[in-house]
Formats: structure tokens, C-alpha cells, sequence
């Protein structure tokens, strides 16, 4: 087999470049700054507090850089997402999700011959052990395929368990691989037992996404055809849901990963985070707005509430936290959303007219404008994957599998990396200072709610 894992932590790092002077009224500290490949230079505060007795202040680590990391590149400003240095765009033209997730765990483009034999790996970790079937029974026909998902994959490590010593590469080797196998089996388990029909085993004749197409459409009382279309449309989409930085699940998993926590359990946490309708949750949001908005008169109301910082609503599918400008991944799904809708002869879909135009006047919008507001990945993923056959409620699940690569990869990054230690921010405290406790017959009567 080809690069370990270990091989892809080359150790690029970074350069010191110069330092910065940080003062106030009692201290002055000399800081370290650091230049990597490509981005902004950062400021080294590992010592600061030891130094200083100051802690930073960062919540949401909008100006945080949690660790290095040499696996994906983002320019928000530009619109850029690189992996291992190849734009998506180049990698969702070109290439395959199986081929990107060898990039992206192994830091190189792989030749045929290793291509070949990692995908064949992965075809041959497809099937999960035939005793997780009865997970599936506890719970409701109707239970959110993530609930499942977050359950059943955090209970894999109650099956392998000769893969979850970390500190063996050739352990992580076979839990990153069995992650990246699994997950697309267990999501179509997820999906099947939701519409009460029978599990379907994987197929190793299958690619990756056409396996899991079959493994959720087929049915054992008729042939199954794959749509090569629909297939490199999902493949695709895999492929543009990989890998995002340290976006906030990876930021999970790698935040589980610093406590020695096994991969699957890091993997069902990310799962947890990727729940949220901020996050990975947003193109189920998405479509469900467009349901909620139902029709291209209503769309200037819903603007409007948008705008309205009294009105809790946001537009789902617009805005992101890195991305100032346009999403790439949102032009490359834009254009597999027409190709499927053409494909499935649905161009009069409803909801597209109604995101066509919603996308069209948002961004003709002064406040849209104003706040650098796009359409980011899941505005048009709901369509697509709604046009796909798939219920809104799995939408999650589908970006679940594609960012379980990322997640390992970085974790695999993180477990690697020797200055990795257990995860462990700090606060500003605003509570109450010390106080002596008070006998309950000498307390004043609180305030009743
Ligand atoms: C993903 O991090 C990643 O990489 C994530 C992801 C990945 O691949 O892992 O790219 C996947 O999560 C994409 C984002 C999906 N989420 C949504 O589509 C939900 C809708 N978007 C928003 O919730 C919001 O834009 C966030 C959470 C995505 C980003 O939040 P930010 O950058 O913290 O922005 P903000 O909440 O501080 O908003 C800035 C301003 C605010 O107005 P002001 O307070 O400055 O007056 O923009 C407004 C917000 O009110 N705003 C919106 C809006 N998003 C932000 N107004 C209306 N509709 C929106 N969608």
C-alpha cells in the first residue's frame, strides 16, 4: 500500500517571520509570528497566559487558528477552497470522491494502481457487522435519520475493536477506512428503516455513490437500475461536502480527538455538531423555507423579516462564516442542480422557481449585499437531493457521509501532529467573586418566577 498516514504529515509547518509586541498597563510581551504556505500570518499566544496572566477572548474563534493543518485551504474574500492545494472546482470536474478522499488522507493525487487499491479497499469494508441491525429496532419508524446515525455510528466501536488504539497507524488505517465505508451503508440502513422497507446489502461491483444509491432505491422485488447521471451527481456532491477546514464539527472531532477519544465516538460528536440548522443542518432548513415561503409572491415578505433584527428569521442557505464572497462549491452545486433537474425532467420544479428568484433579488439586495450574504453549498444541495429521491430529513445524513472523510483526515492530522495535546480553552469570568455559604433560615426570600 501506498503513503501511511503518517507519510502525509510532512511536516510542512511554518515560518517564524517576526515578532509582535503586545502591551498593556501591566505587562509587554514579545510574540512570536508565524507565516504558513498561504493565508494570514498568526500570532503565537501559546505562552501568553504562563507569561502574562492573560487569557485571549474569542468566542466563536472567528480570529482563531485552533492548529496547522496542511489539508484545505479557504479564502473567503476570494471564494477559494483548495484541498492539498487543488481548487474544489478542478477536483468536482475531474475527479471522483474516492480519488479526493485519498487526497485528502494521504496528501497526494494518487495513481491508478493505488487508486485502485484503496477503492478497493473501500468497497471491501462496506458491510457493518450483521448484530447492528438490531440497533435499528429500537428505535421509532419516524426517529430523525441523525439521531440514528449519531446512535448507531457511536456504537461501531462497540464492534472493531481492533481499530481503536490510536496510537497505532496501522489501527487508524483501518478505522479511517472503515468510517469512510460504513458510513453509506448504515445512512441507507437509517433511510430504509424510515420508509419500512428492507435493508439492502452494499454491492462491491458498485462505485462509491452508485452503491449507495442502490443500497437506498432498490428494492428486492424488482431490478434496480443506476441512473449514471444521478450516480455522478452524487458523486459529485460528495465530493463538494468533503472538507471544510476547522469548521464547526471538525472542530468537534478534533476537540474529542485531544482527549484520546476512539475515532467512531469523535465521528458520531462531529455528527451531533454537523446536526445543527447553522451547520450541516442548513440544507434541510433550506428546503424547508422554500416550502414555508411556497410561492415567488411571498418572497419579498420573507426578505423582509430577514432583514428585521426583531425577527429570528434568517434566509438558510445564504451566509457563511468564512465565505465573504461566493461559495465555489454553491456555483458547482447550482450547476449539478440543473443537470439532475433536467435529467429528471422536472425544470418546472416549484421550489427552484422559488429559489431562482429568491437567490435573484437577494442578490440585487442592498442589506444581502451590504453583509457579504451568498448562497452558500446548501442552498442548492436541498433541491438537488430532494430531486435525487431523498426526504429533506436525510439531507444531513448525506453531507454526514461525505464529511466523515474530512473529519478523519483531520483527525488523523491532529493525532499525528507532536505538539498535540488535550484541547482545553479558558474564559472570562463574569459570575458572582467568592462568597460564604448561607444557612437556609438566614436567607432572604428570593424573588419568585
Ligand atoms: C455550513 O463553517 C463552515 O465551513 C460550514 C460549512 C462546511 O462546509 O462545513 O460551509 C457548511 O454550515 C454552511 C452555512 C450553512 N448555514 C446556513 O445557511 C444558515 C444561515 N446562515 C446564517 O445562520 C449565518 O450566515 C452563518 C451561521 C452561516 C454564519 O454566521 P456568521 O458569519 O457568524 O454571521 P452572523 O451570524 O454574525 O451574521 C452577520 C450579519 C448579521 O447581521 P448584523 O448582526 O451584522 O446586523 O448577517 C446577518 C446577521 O443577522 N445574517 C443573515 C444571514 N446570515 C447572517 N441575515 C439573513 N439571513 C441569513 N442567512
Amino acid at each position: 500500500m501506498g503513503k501511511t498516514m503518517q507519510d502525509s504529515y510532512n511536516g510542512q509547518g511554518f515560518s517564524k517571520v517576526e515578532e509582535a509586541d503586545l502591551k498593556a498597563s501591566d505587562m509587554s510581551q514579545a510574540l512570536s509570528v508565524y507565516e504558513g504556505t498561504v493565508g494570514p500570518k498568526v500570532i503565537d499566544v501559546t505562552r501568553l497566559y504562563g507569561k502574562s496572566g492573560y487569557f485571549t477572548y474569542d468566542p466563536g474563534f472567528a480570529s482563531t487558528a485552533s492548529c496547522e493543518s496542511a489539508i484545505t485551504y479557504i479564502d473567503g474574500e476570494k471564494g477559494v477552497l483548495l484541498h492539498r492545494g487543488y481548487p474544489i472546482e478542478q477536483l468536482a470536474e475531474h475527479g471522483s470522491f474516492i480519488e479526493t478522499c485519498y487526497l485528502l488522507l494521504y496528501g497526494e493525487l494518487p495513481d491508478k494502481s493505488h487508486l485502485a487499491d484503496f477503492d478497493n479497499a473501500i468497497r471491501r469494508h462496506t458491510m457493518v457487522h450483521e448484530q447492528m441491525q438490531v440497533f435499528f429496532r429500537g428505535f421509532r419508524r419516524d426517529a430523525h435519520p441523525m439521531a440514528v446515525m449519531v446512535g448507531v455510528v457511536g456504537a461501531l466501536s462497540a464492534f472493531y475493536h481492533d481499530s481503536l488504539d490510536i496510537t497505532d497507524p496501522h489501527q487508524r488505517m483501518i478505522a479511517s477506512r472503515r468510517m469512510i465505508a460504513k458510513m453509506p451503508t448504515i445512512a441507507a440502513m437509517a433511510y430504509k428503516y424510515s420508509v419500512g422497507q428492507p435493508f439492502v446489502y452494499p454491492r462491491n461491483d458498485l462505485d462509491y455513490a452508485s452503491n449507495f444509491l442502490h443500497m437506498c432505491f432498490s428494492v428486492p422485488c424488482e431490478p434496480y437500475e443506476i441512473n449514471p447521471v444521478l450516480a455522478r451527481a452524487m458523486d459529485r456532491i460528495f465530493i463538494l461536502h468533503a472538507d471544510h477546514e476547522q469548521n464547526a464539527s471538525t472542530s468537534t472531532v478534533r476537540l474529542a480527538g485531544s482527549s484520546g477519544a476512539n475515532p467512531f465516538a469523535c465521528v458520531a460528536a462531529g455528527i451531533a455538531c454537523l446536526w445543527g440548522p447553522a451547520h450541516g443542518g442548513a440544507n434541510e432548513a433550506a428546503l424547508n423555507m422554500l416550502h414555508q415561503i411556497g410561492d415567488v409572491k411571498n418572497i419579498p415578505e420573507y426578505i423582509a423579516r430577514a432583514k428585521d433584527k426583531d425577527d429570528p428569521f434568517r434566509l438558510m442557505g445564504f451566509g457563511h462564516r468564512v465565505y465573504k464572497n461566493h461559495d465555489p462549491r454553491g456555483r458547482i452545486m447550482r450547476e449539478t442542480c440543473h443537470a439532475v433537474l433536467d435529467k429528471m425532467d422536472i425544470r418546472d420544479e416549484p421550489l427552484l422557481k422559488i429559489a431562482l428568484e429568491l437567490e435573484r433579488i437577494a442578490l440585487s439586495d442592498n442589506y444581502f449585499i451590504e453583509k457579504k450574504l451568498y448562497p452558500n453549498i446548501d442552498f442548492y444541495s436541498g433541491i438537488t437531493l430532494r430531486a435525487l429521491g431523498f426526504p429533506t430529513s436525510m439531507f444531513t445524513v448525506l453531507f454526514a457521509i461525505a464529511r466523515t472523510v474530512g473529519w478523519i483526515a483531520q483527525w488523523n492530522e491532529m493525532i499525528e501532529d507532536p505538539k498535540q495535546r488535550i484541547g482545553r480553552p479558558r474564559q472570562l469570568y463574569i459570575g458572582p467573586a467568592k462568597r460564604d455559604y448561607v444557612p437556609a433560615r438566614k436567607r432572604r426570600s428570593m424573588a419568585r418566577d
